[in-house]
């Protein structure tokens, strides 16, 4: 199957499980609130899907012990870390989104992080998401696009590579652009209530060194080989970007949802 985040075919996967896992406690603090906003009912059952290694399903587990909450992935790697978090209320499945293991109408909640960016059949995935929610059940995606994302001062050789990461997502079958393209599709498959809002990222040096420890090692398989030194170049000079006291940072991630009327 295609699709741009294969966790088993990553060379680094020890490392990049690592990284995965700092980035899913990025702005930990508002998740449970933002999925509130979003509709999150207080007892039924929640799905979250591509949840890695669970560390969000787990929040919402602990945080409400009357949801029922499972996680789904399609790696076994990944679901034995999730694994440790079960309890009562929380298990993990393996399993692929274009094709859930659940019968119709079976959750009240669907929540997606960081996931629909690397799906080649997004509408696949919604057609499941879609069937698997219960009449007025709510749908949550949360994604990014990569053109939302700026650095003042600008380091030189950040727009080509930028350029060629999202080229080498798009091979690989991934949509680098899917954040603007959630409310769309929501809106095509007959969501009602769609809303819309953006996480927002206004930092400074040591936002773009987050960004350069954490997501830029992981961009590595995106780049044709002949590319990588060059990428390792624009790396290093957001490293050195990230030293600069005047550096900021701006980065929009999109967070959509929608109710199954
Ligand atoms: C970038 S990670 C995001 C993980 C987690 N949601 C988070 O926010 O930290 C993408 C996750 O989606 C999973 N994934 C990608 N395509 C999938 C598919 N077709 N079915 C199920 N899981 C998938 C990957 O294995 C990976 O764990």
């Amino acid at each position: 199957m295609k699709g741009s985040y294969q966790f088993e075919k990553l060379e680094s996967r020890h490392a990049e499980a690592t990284l995965l896992a700092e980035r899913a406690l990025m702005r930990m603090e508002g998740f449970l609130p933002l999925l509130e906003r979003h509709g999150l009912p207080s007892s039924g059952s929640v799905l979250d899907l591509g949840c890695g290694h669970g560390i969000r399903a787990e929040k919402i587990a602990a945080q409400f012990p009357s949801l029922r909450v499972v996680g789904l992935d399609r790696s076994a790697e990944l679901l034995e870390q999730a694994r440790v978090h079960e309890r009562e209320n929380l298990r993990f499945e393996l399993g692929d989104l274009y094709s859930l293991p659940f019968a119709d109408e079976s959750f009240d909640f669907v929540y997606a992080r960081l996931v629909f960016m690397h799906l080649s059949d997004p509408r696949q995935a919604l057609r499941e998401i879609f069937r698997c929610l219960k009449p007025g059940g709510r749908v949550l995606i949360e994604d990014a696009d990569r053109d939302c994302m700026f650095f003042e001062p600008s380091p030189p050789l950040f727009p080509a590579f930028w350029e060629k990461v999202q080229q080498g997502q798009r091979r690989l079958g991934g949509d680098p652009n899917v954040g603007r393209r959630l409310a769309p599709y929501l809106k095509e498959f007959g969501f009602a209530d769609v809303r819309v809002e953006s996480q927002p990222i206004l930092g400074g040096g040591g936002d773009i060194a987050f960004l350069v420890r954490t997501l830029m090692p992981s961009l590595n398989v995106y780049l044709e080989p002949e590319d990588r030194a060059g990428g390792e170049a624009a790396i290093a000079q957001l490293g050195e970007l990230a030293q600069d006291p005047r550096a900021t940072f701006y980065h929009f991630w999109f967070v959509v949802s929608g109710r199954k009327s």
